[in-house]
């Protein structure tokens, strides 16, 4: 694997035309190493779900150059891009998109058969992680907002990815909810080879950061290294 995770230039992305064109991604250049924990951060609206979605290859770009692990995004076929989601990425969406049909631990089950052996024992071990052992056999209906967002997290981890992509991971937490999550996603990053790219309009999180991005208006206006990150507990307690 290249130490360098990601690597964007001149990344643009334009919604819709004329009246209703939107600039969601202006000029956005920036790389990011392999084993940092990343944190993007912007007010709502300033595009950090629409980078997410360009560096998850879910959406492609207007113009510009997205490469990860060293590979143009843009040059994949179906199949390669397909085979780049299952092998090199983990999710935690914004809105969750978990399947309503399975339970909490069907949920994250799916996942972790992607990535070997003994999945379900897997799944119950992160379901107990973030908190849901009591609800592992709910359906996401039967679940709070909070109790969702944390399937979801689950999810993410337990295919322990080389690249974590994580929306507001933590919006719907309470604090205290919130410091155990954010505590095993920085664990995620611990062994140096793993990296989490996470997205969030709250600036505290970004003290746990080794990395800041900020995202204005869809232009990158601030990249700095942390050069003393905080404990997620050290934050917020
Ligand atoms: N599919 C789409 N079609 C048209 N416009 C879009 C689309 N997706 C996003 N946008 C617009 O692009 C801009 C950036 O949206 P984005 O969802 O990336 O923001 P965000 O930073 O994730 O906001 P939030 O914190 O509220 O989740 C917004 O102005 C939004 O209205
Ligand atoms: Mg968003």
């Amino acid at each position: 694997m290249p130490d360098l995770v990601i690597e964007a230039k001149g990344l643009r992305k334009v919604y819709g035309t004329g009246a209703t064109e939107t600039v969601a991604l202006d000029s956005v250049t920036f790389e990011v190493q392999r084993g940092e924990f990343v944190v993007l951060l912007g007010a709502s609206g300033s595009g950090k779900t629409t980078l997410m979605n360009q560096i998850g290859a879910l959406e492609g770009p207007t113009s510009g150059s997205l490469k990860v692990n060293g590979v143009e995004l843009g040059g994949m076929d179906d199949k390669e891009r397909t085979e780049y989601r299952r092998s090199a990425l983990g999710f935690v969406f914004q809105l969750y998109n978990l399947v309503p049909t399975l339970t909490a631990h069907e949920n994250v089950a799916l996942i972790a058969e992607i990535t070997g052996e003994h999945a379900d024992e897997r799944a119950d071990r992160v379901l107990v992680a973030v908190g849901l052992g009591d609800r592992a056999n709910h359906f996401p209906s039967q679940l709070s907002g909070g109790q969702q967002q944390r399937v979801a997290v689950a999810r993410g981890l337990v295919k322990n990815p080389p690249l974590l992509l994580c929306d507001e991971p933590t919006g719907a937490l309470s604090v205290e909810q919130g410091v155990v999550i954010l505590d095993l996603l920085h664990e995620a990053t611990s062994d140096g080879e793993r990296t989490v790219f996470l997205v969030t309009h709250n600036p505290r999180i970004a003290e746990m950061a080794d990395r800041v991005l900020s995202l204005t208006d869809g232009k990158i206006v601030g990249d700095r290294v942390n050069a003393d990150p905080k404990t997620p507990a050290q934050i917020f307690g």
